[in-house]
């Protein structure tokens, strides 16, 4: 295989957490750092693709070399993803995404009640956009969405059954070609620099189990997809 198998490949990548606004001041939002998607770009970059990199809040700035488009909320990485996606090569699905916003936006900060009343914030469902950018793709022939779709898994460790069990359901719901399955946790993954993870293919090919720095991760997973990405020119 060439060392820049990406060559004349457009990769896009989202990475980052979104936010959900309550208020002027306030918002809900996770733990993702974006280091992994950080560093998925920069092994993308090296191994000679295009890269558009969709980037939610992250605590590390995006690599240099790529075209950035950033977005906030799960609404807005939505339709940055779409728009990013059309045209590329591979899409890898690596933001944190809330599956929840609260249903209503104040417009001025909420206050303490005068009443002492506990406030109650309502949440309805954010759209699954990768599932979307699946679906959409799936149901156009001429479509110019990715051929290559690979998606993320983030796992607390309270699924019931297997790492490859659960993997396999969840991307097979998410109809993607491939899904990277990872253990989280307060100290586990978030921020840190290290990973640890199973790369699951829809193709049948065997998973491949990897742990290391979040770069090595990136360059694993890349490995795997130009395999896959050189199938299909054949
Ligand atoms: O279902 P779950 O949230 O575990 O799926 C994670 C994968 O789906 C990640 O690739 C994430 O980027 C994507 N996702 C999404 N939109 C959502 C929730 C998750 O694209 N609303």
């Amino acid at each position: 295989p060439s060392a820049r198998p990406f060559e004349g490949k457009i990769v896009t990548i989202s990475a980052g957490g979104t936010r959900e606004p309550l208020d002027p001041v306030r918002f809900l939002g996770n733990r993702s750092s974006g280091r992994q998607g950080v560093a998925i770009a920069q092994a993308a970059l090296d191994a000679g693709a295009d890269v558009r990199f969709v980037a939610a809040h992250m605590d590390v700035p995006a690599p240099e070399g790529v075209i950035l488009t950033t977005a906030s909320t799960a609404l807005e990485l939505h339709e940055a993803v779409f728009e990013a996606a059309r045209g590329a090569d591979v899409l890898i699905m690596n933001a944190a995404v809330a599956d929840f916003r609260p249903s209503e936006y104040a417009d001025s900060k909420i206050k303490k009640q005068d009443d002492h009343a506990d406030p109650i914030i309502h949440l309805v469902r954010n759209p699954d956009i990768l599932a979307d950018v699946v679906a959409e793709r799936d149901a156009n022939d001429f479509s110019t969405l990715p051929p290559l779709i690979v998606g993320f898994a983030a796992e607390t460790g309270d699924t019931s059954g297997s790492v490859l069990e659960y993997g396999a359901a969840k991307l097979a719901r998410k109809g993607c070609e491939m899904l990277v399955v990872n253990q989280v946790g307060q100290s586990l993954v978030f921020g840190q620099d290290t990973n640890s993870v199973t790369i699951l293919s829809a193709d049948g090919t065997a998973p491949v189990e990897f742990s290391g720095t979040k770069s090595e991760v990136a360059e694993v997973l890349l490995e795997t997809i130009a395999a896959r990405v050189d199938s299909q020119d054949k």
